[in-house]
């Protein structure tokens, strides 16, 4: 099917962290190449890895050296290939990132384009955005604020500012350079003809700079965009482009064009709404972000997510809201990042599995395609006090044996320590622990993807609310031309009685897709029943 996206379930890997072939303490591709059976009996469909280029891993890889090659940590461009052959046998498909917007500082083109005594200096002189001044753009917002004291960097060589808008050792290309624009359209042909199924498209916001706008989301960065989809629309019809547009949904709509630009973008607002609802145990913050996002395109879809690689970002809610936050989900000082905070799923929702659960109820029902984030399937935990947003992409917890099966490597040449602690160290948690328990986490998430897939209306339907006098309920109905499913979350630690009005569906008899119970059938008269304490229910009528 072309847009087989909709039905899909994404898992969102960092190869360093997942598993490590040659034991010199980093996760490789052949590692990964090892635990496709793994993600497949999971029931995961795409997966989306992390960068994996040439780079001095300043920001993770997202500093990219060279964009047509691996990084040596990782393996070989054979290692890929072999990925890509052995992924497609198990009807996985595999997503790379496009760091689009910057460089790292290492690139040959940004050496060549600071160095006035480069010899390729004339050629790749305007490859970057150099100015003689830090003043231009004034208006623009620094991302990275806990870092960064601007986006403009002074080099010595060249004797000119050059803009970033994340780190300083990220210059950003210059995309009023045409030599950029079809640089970075080989780059997508190059992995495109390696055989990848799609991108995820790193900070597309950012390409043009224009004086007098915040240089977002601008005119100009769209054209280009478009221009990327009708190439891999020609070149290699169904290449898969997904977005990370941090923005408010009427910002990123504009990401979708008229189908014409991005398959998919993550809803980034809905995400700190989740936990935002599940803090206060009121549905509203979910409900305002949904009244505010429009109608796709036919063929688009929302990525939806709980967690990731990154910082829970806080840039897409009010002040107060982020206070708020921060109060509830980080109150030590080392939990937040930026205008964000950086801890795991599990650690958020304090190891309480059926917070887990109906945070995972939400993510699987209410809109969109689901994104897992490596380890979250087990309820792994973080170390904030490790540097950035490392504490979060520690090594992938597979048993209790020493590295958490991760590595036979010295713990201490690992690229970072296993979890260890008493609560959510890799002796409780990990994965041949899960698999063996038929109550736990992993088995719920196993079972709720499964359930998830044979239901297309999940990934498919149209979504209507259905308002319960009682605001701890979150409940709506998914429905297409084939299936009605209606989906209730109480959002409280306290069991809740819910008085819905089902007259719409009066003869109906609901069936609890998670359990198989049957519910008594819905007559003229309002449907009363009693939720548990963060329980929740997808019925199917
Ligand atoms: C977004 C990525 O998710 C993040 O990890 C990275 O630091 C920035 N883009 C810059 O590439
Ligand atoms: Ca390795």
């Amino acid at each position: 099917m072309l847009d087989w996206y909709k039905d899909a379930i994404f898992y969102e890997v960092s190869v360093k962290g997942f598993a490590d072939s040659n034991n010199d303490g980093i996760g490789d591709l052949r590692g990964l190449i090892g635990k496709l059976d793994y993600l497949r009996d999971l029931g995961v469909d795409v997966i989306w890895m992390l960068p994996i280029f040439p780079s001095p891993l300043r920001d993770d890889g997202y500093d990219v050296a060279d964009y047509t090659s691996i990084h040596p940590n990782f393996g070989t461009l054979d290692d890929f290939k072999a990925l890509l052959i052995e992924a497609h046998k198990r009807d996985l498909r595999i997503l790379v990132e496009l760091v689009v917007n910057h460089t790292s500082d290492q690139h040959p083109w940004f050496q060549a384009s600071r160095d006035p005594q480069h010899p390729e200096h004339a050629r790749y002189r305007d490859w970057y955005v150099w100015s003689d001044t830090d003043e231009p753009y004034a208006e623009t917002r620094i991302i990275f604020l806990d870092t960064e004291p601007s986006n403009w960097s002074f080099d010595p060589l060249r004797g000119q500012y050059f803009w970033h808008r994340f780190f300083s050792h990220q210059p950003d290309l210059n995309y009023d350079n045409p030599e950029v624009q079809k640089a970075m359209m080989r780059v997508v042909q190059y992995w495109i003809d390696l055989g990848v199924d799609g991108f995820r498209i790193d900070a597309p916001p950012y390409l043009y700079e224009r004086e007098g706008t915040n240089c977002e989301n601008l005119p100009e960065t769209h054209a280009y965009l478009k221009r990327l989809r009708a190439f891999v629309d020609a070149y290699a019809p169904g290449t898969f482009l997904l977005s990370e547009a941090n923005m408010w949904p009427e910002e990123v709509i504009q990401y979708f064009g008229d189908g014409d630009e991005m398959h998919m973008n993550y809803h980034f607002p809905l995400m700190p709404r989740i936990f935002m609802a599940l803090a206060k145990a009121d549905r509203a913050p979910v409900l305002s972000i949904m009244a505010r996002t429009p109608d796709l395109p036919g063929s688009c879809q929302w990525g939806t997510f709980l967690r990731c690689h990154d910082e829970l970002t806080l840039e897409m809610v009010t002040p107060e809201d982020r206070a708020f936050m921060w109060d509830f989900y980080a109150p030590e000082p080392r939990m937040r990042l930026n205008l964000g905070i950086r801890r795991r799923l599990a650690p958020l929702l304090d190891n309480d599995r059926r917070r887990i659960e109906v945070a995972n109820s939400i993510l699987l029902t209410l809109i969109g395609s689901p994104f897992i984030y490596y380890g979250d399937e087990i309820g792994m935990g973080d170390n904030i006090w490790l540097n950035d947003r490392d504490g979060v992409r520690t090594p992938m917890q597979w048993d209790a044996a020493p590295n958490a099966g991760f590595s036979d490597a010295p713990a201490e040449q690992l690229y970072a320590p296993v979890i260890d602690d008493a609560i959510f160290g890799y002796q409780q948690v990990n994965v041949a622990a899960q698999r063996a328990d038929e109550s736990s986490l992993w088995r719920w998430t196993r079972r709720a993807l499964r359930i998830r897939k044979q239901h297309p209306v999940f990934g498919r339907g149209t979504l209507r609310f259905l308002n319960p006098y009682n605001s701890t309920i979150l409940a709506y109905v998914r429905s297409d031309g084939a299936q009605t499913i209606l989906v209730f979350n109480n959002l409280s630690a306290e069991s809740q009685q819910v008085t819905v009005d089902l007259r719409a569906y009066t003869g109906k008899v609901p069936r609890d897709l998670l359990t198989d119970v049957v519910w008594d059938s819905i007559g003229g008269t309002p449907y009363t029943f009693t939720l548990t304490a963060y329980g929740y229910c997808w019925l199917a009528l």
